[in-house]
């Protein structure tokens, strides 16, 4: 199968869990749609997956939350709220034409207070992040481009402390991750950000495979210990 594609069944079954159990509003509705408009169409995160990291946030009780790749903004809607009204969420996104979308997005759903979007390369955002000294984040969500997933997690290094979560999505892409042979700069972004995961002895870690709306990829967790 090609990357996006998804059997029939895999549809199903997410429109019947996100059907019962995951409530979208209006708000989150209109993200997700215009999430077509951006410059990598269709790659914001499932609504089943959306709820997933809102839950991971309010089960650490995370109230500073730092995203690499904003999109549309449909997964930061999620953290803005999961954070609650005295929390925070700042997201890195590269493109000035997905950070318009975004924020109006994020205005939409009404948590522009707790939420900044910063324009730029993720990794010099990041970096200023670094030098100004930003108060330690309690999660973080690696969603941008994949080759800079080692630098990313670099800087969430940095940026967060012991007891933070990390979550790299896409770390599957099709079974890509295991394919011997491969030039993909995507994939090998993904092998390298696990080596240094293994490699790390303060980090706790796992991966997960998913199914459905998005195909097949996967989610890594991890925690600093
Ligand atoms: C890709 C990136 C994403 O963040 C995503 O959710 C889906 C696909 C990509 O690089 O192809
Ligand atoms: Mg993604």
């Amino acid at each position: 199968m090609n990357r996006y594609e998804s059997t029939s069944a895999w549809r199903d079954v997410d429109d019947y869990f996100i059907e019962a159990l995951v409530s979208e509003d209006e708000a989150l509705v209109a993200a997700r749609e215009s999430g077509a408009t951006t410059t990598m169409p269709n790659a914001e995160v499932a609504a089943n997956h959306g709820a997933l990291l809102g839950l991971l946030v309010q089960i650490a009780g995370a109230k500073r939350v730092l995203e690499f790749g904003t999109l549309a903004g449909y997964s930061t809607i999620w953290f803005a709220r999961a954070v609650g009204d005295d929390g925070n969420v700042i997201t890195l996104e590269l493109e000035e034409q997905n950070a318009a979308i975004a924020r109006e997005n994020i205005a939409r759903a009404e948590v522009q207070d707790r939420v900044e979007v910063r324009v730029g390369p993720a990794a010099d955002s990041a970096r200023e992040l670094i030098d100004s000294g930003a108060p330690p984040f309690d999660l973080v969500f690696i969603d941008a481009d994949k080759p800079s997933n080692p630098r990313y997690l670099e800087a969430a290094l940095e940026l967060t402390r012991s007891g933070a979560i990390i979550v790299i999505d896409n770390v599957v892409r099709d079974g890509a991750v295991v394919q011997p042979d491969t030039n993909d700069a995507r994939v090998h972004g993904v092998r390298e950000v696990v080596d240094d995961i293994s490699r790390n002895p303060g980090l706790e870690a796992t991966a997960l495979q998913t199914v459905g709306l998005k195909g097949w990829d996967g989610l890594i967790i991890a925690r600093r210990k």
